[in-house]
């Protein structure tokens, strides 16, 4: 029997990157030969759209709703080693919020890695949270964001917080000034910061191809893959 650990990608802000930074940490586990699963608290379920070519996307009825209620549901494989659970809707019964704790327990019995893909729906984050061993929060250098990031680390206290990652960096003034700060802060704790992920037409590109980091050759792109691997490393190795 297994004990996954589960991470959860969280940030209170769309767009910075929780959906692509999922995709890429569980794709990588799945890679390295770890089982794995993504989850998501997003009812559009963009982690299709970011995995397969458009009309090669899978096609499902039911998710996480039907299988924390009802024992069964649909569970898409993505790659090799890597499942996903799509989330029906957002509306949630309190018969689902409550029984989806020892759900989640009884996932981490069948997978090395559960890697959550979420958006602050208060209800179901707060469960997913709870559940979490650790959360990784996807950053931008701007001053709202590292507000956002300081809310996290008060909500979800300092010593869950497994990763920082900023996305999307872009080498201006005040992204560096913001860069900077960040790293001065994180420097004392036992927070990873790794490099900062361009912000590259390139990596939209791909995304746009349904293709993770991890099928991509180019030199740009396995610059992204050593820093997400830093991560990994961590997260398979480190007891931080
Ligand atoms: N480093 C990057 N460079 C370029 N585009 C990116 C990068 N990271 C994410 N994107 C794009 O930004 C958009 C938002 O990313 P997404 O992962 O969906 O954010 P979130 O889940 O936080 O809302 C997507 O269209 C994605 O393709
Ligand atoms: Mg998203």
């Amino acid at each position: 029997m297994k004990k996954g650990k589960m991470i959860t990608v969280k940030v209170n802000k769309g767009g910075i990157g929780k959906t692509t930074i999922s995709t890429w940490l569980a794709h990588g586990l799945a890679e390295l030969g770890y089982k794995t699963l993504l989850l998501t608290s997003d009812s559009q379920n963009n982690i299709l759209d970011i995995t397969f070519k458009e009309e090669q996307k899978p096609l499902y009825s039911s998710g996480l709703k039907n299988w924390v209620t009802k024992g069964n549901g649909d569970i898409i494989n993505i790659r090799k080693n890597l499942n996903f659970i799509p989330l029906e809707n957002s509306i949630f019964s309190n018969n689902f919020l409550k029984k989806l704790p020892l759900f989640l327990e009884k996932l981490k019995e069948d997978y090395d890695f559960i890697i959550n893909d979420s958006i602050p729906t208060i209800k179901l984050d707060k469960e997913f949270v709870n559940s979490s061993d650790k959360l990784i929060i996807p950053a931008f250098c701007d001053r709202s964001t590292v507000e956002g990031i300081l809310n996290v680390i008060d909500e979800a206290g300092i010593d869950k917080i497994f990763a920082i990652l900023v996305n999307k960096y872009e080498n201006t003034e005040t992204q560096k000034k913001y860069y900077k700060q960040l790293k001065e802060v994180l420097d004392n704790t036992n927070i990873i910061f790794p490099n900062p992920i361009p912000n590259k037409s390139q990596i939209s590109k791909l995304i746009d191809q349904g293709k993770t980091i991890w099928e991509s050759k180019s030199q740009q792109v396995q610059d992204i893959q050593d820093t997400l691997t830093t991560i990994l490393y961590e997260l398979i190795h480190g007891g931080k």
